[in-house]
């Protein structure tokens, strides 16, 4: 069964651009951006979409429905009413390339800055078998496809754009707490989270965590441990008095 449904998309760039509104054919079974794809095809030519895989696995497809970041190509459209009227926007915490294009290297450059994994020197390979539990702790977590709709919907940068300086954003600050979990990691992630990566910023909305595609329990079980082993930390007497005597 086909039904036209009523879509508002922005258009425009960097320097200027509005909603435009767009009726455009709807069969059964197709995802938002199936129709984005017609509406390129028989209505705006140079509509600009980036996309990939059609398969919510590359996460390019990123951008806000109704006001909502989500993956376009995973969004049905029986999720809406045939009387709906189905509004799309650039993701908002990022700078608009062109219509629904964004430039994500924010992403990018916090990626580059979160210090590789740094194992024991000394370590052959072989050395060390990792035990089955904590193999399990990060798997969840190398389930990310990089949408950065998490990024997005974070208000840490979503509304405060100059934060971007000193917060990672939920993807990354997940990365650190991966890594700090990591058995052989002898990096010191915990004074780095909090002091170079804004840890302290979150204040567990948890937004991110329900937008996330790949349904990643970030703040359970990412932020939260971390924020705990920060504390851990700070307040461990050993600790405490290690600080002390190095600051003399
Ligand atoms: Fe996307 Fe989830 Fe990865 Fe964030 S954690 S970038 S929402 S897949
Ligand atoms: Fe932002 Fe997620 Fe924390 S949305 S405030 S990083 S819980
Ligand atoms: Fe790859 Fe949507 S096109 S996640």
């Amino acid at each position: 069964m086909s039904y036209d449904a009523r879509f508002r998309v922005w258009r425009g760039d960097a320097d200027d651009g509005e909603l435009h509104d767009y009726t455009v054919e709807v069969n059964e079974g197709e995802v938002v951006l199936d129709i984005i794809h017609r509406l390129q095809a028989t209505q705006a030519g140079d509509l600009a979409v980036r996309w990939n895989c059609k398969a919510g696995k590359c996460g390019s497809c990123s951008a806000e429905i109704n006001g909502r970041p989500r993956l376009l190509c995973m969004t049905r459209m029986s999720t809406f009413t045939e009387e709906e009227l189905i509004t799309v926007t650039p993701l908002r915490a990022f700078p608009v390339i062109r219509d629904l294009v964004t430039d994500v290297s924010f992403n990018y450059d916090k990626a580059r800055q979160v210090p590789a994994f740094q194992p024991p020197a000394d370590l052959e390979p072989g050395d060390y078998r990792m035990a089955q539990v904590d193999v399990e702790r990060s798997q969840e977590f190398r389930k990310c496809i990089e949408c950065f709709l998490c990024q997005d919907v974070c208000h840490v940068v979503r509304d405060h754009e100059d934060n971007k300086q000193a917060f990672a954003g939920p993807r990354f600050l997940m990365r650190i707490a991966e890594l700090d979990m990591h058995p052989l990691d002898e990096r010191d992630r915990k004074s780095e989270a909090q002091e170079e990566f804004g840890l302290g910023y979150c204040n567990i909305t948890k937004c991110c965590t329900e937008v996330c595609p790949e349904h990643i329990k970030i703040t359970d079980n990412a932020l939260i441990p971390m924020k705990e082993r920060v504390v851990d930390r700070k307040y461990d007497p050993l600790v405490w008095l290690g600080n002390k005597i190095a600051r003399r």
